[in-house]
């Protein structure tokens, strides 16, 4: 992947420089103004939110939209929990036997830390806003789950697997960082925090991910398209598309039927499309050809 992330380019330092980047460390708990979180607001801006373009969706008094895209919300940063800890888990069992340089092992606690400190900023979201923590749609992602947890921490579907990761989740936190304005400032502030700490480590993983496809030959590529593309597509039916107890605890009725709309909503999958096309472009030009569809 030659396209660099956020300016930070596959250099043989990459892992030092990143750690000197990542060295003033702010615990984000302590940081964040919580005092100033908000239910009468917007958590997501309604662009972002599943439902935006229907009709029954316009119809919906102001404060049942607002609740929804808190709930919306809640269910990202759930999914993103979810995620880290399988990040913090392999990151810690790959320093058993710790990197020969003393900067990789550096950055990749680092890593750690952060990933630690923004599970913690979103329990503590969670926590303050008082709204129901949901049940978890994990069998969606049985395959990241294998895949995160098993594949050679060496091997190449291993570090496009943590990119994909990484990345599906990313965007939608550029988006709203990009047109969050009328948004509760909390969340802006939270997602902010996120995306600075997450191009470290899309950076990262991308330069593991293109060392290894750099060696590697056609046939192998194309055999890890068809590993891939099943991976991305559960990441953004997760991320992207919400389970019925998101609409339930939203408190809107027949919540499956408010699901369904949701993922045959034409504004939805092109707001998805805008989201996830960078990401699939900077595969393709290693010759790795995905589609979430
Ligand atoms: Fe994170
Ligand atoms: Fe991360």
């Amino acid at each position: 992947m030659s396209r660099p992330t956020a300016g930070l380019v596959c250099r043989e330092d990459l892992a030092a420089h990143l750690s000197r980047n990542s060295a003033p460390y702010a615990d984000p708990v302590g940081r964040i103004q919580w005092s100033e979180l908000s239910l009468d607001s917007f958590w997501l801006p309604e662009a972002a939110i599943s439902l935006n373009g229907l009709a029954a969706f316009d119809c919906l008094p102001q404060q049942q939209r607002q609740r929804l895209s808190q709930m919306e919300f809640i269910n990202f940063i759930q999914m993103g929990i979810w995620v880290e800890n399988i990040f913090i888990e392999r990151i810690a069992r790959g320093l058993r036997r710790p990197p020969g340089r003393l900067d990789e092992h550096r950055y990749l606690l680092h890593e750690i830390r952060e990933e630690a400190g923004h599970s913690l900023m979103f329990l503590e979201l969670i926590d303050r806003s008082g709204l129901p923590r949901m049940q978890m749609q994990v069998p969606g992602l049985r395959l990241a789950a294998a895949l995160g947890r098993h594949l050679p921490y060496d091997w190449l579907g291993f570090w496009l697997a943590v990119t994909i990761g990484e990345e599906i989740p990313d965007r939608l936190n550029r988006y709203l960082r990009k047109h969050g304005d009328g948004i509760d400032p909390v969340i802006r502030d939270l997602v902010t925090t996120h995306v600075v700490d997450e191009a470290r480590h899309i950076a990262y993983a991308r330069c593991r991910a293109q060392k290894l496809l750099d060696g590697a030959g056609g046939a192998k590529i194309r055999s890890m398209g068809l590993l891939i593309r099943p991976l991305l597509r559960q990441f953004v039916q997760a991320f992207y598309f919400p389970g019925p107890g998101v609409y339930r605890a939203a408190g809107l009725e027949q919540p499956e039927t408010w699901a369904q709309w949701a993922r045959s909503n034409g504004h939805r999958l092109d707001f998805v499309d805008q989201c996830v096309r960078p990401v699939l472009r900077g595969f393709e030009t290693h010759g790795l050809r995905l589609d979430r569809r």
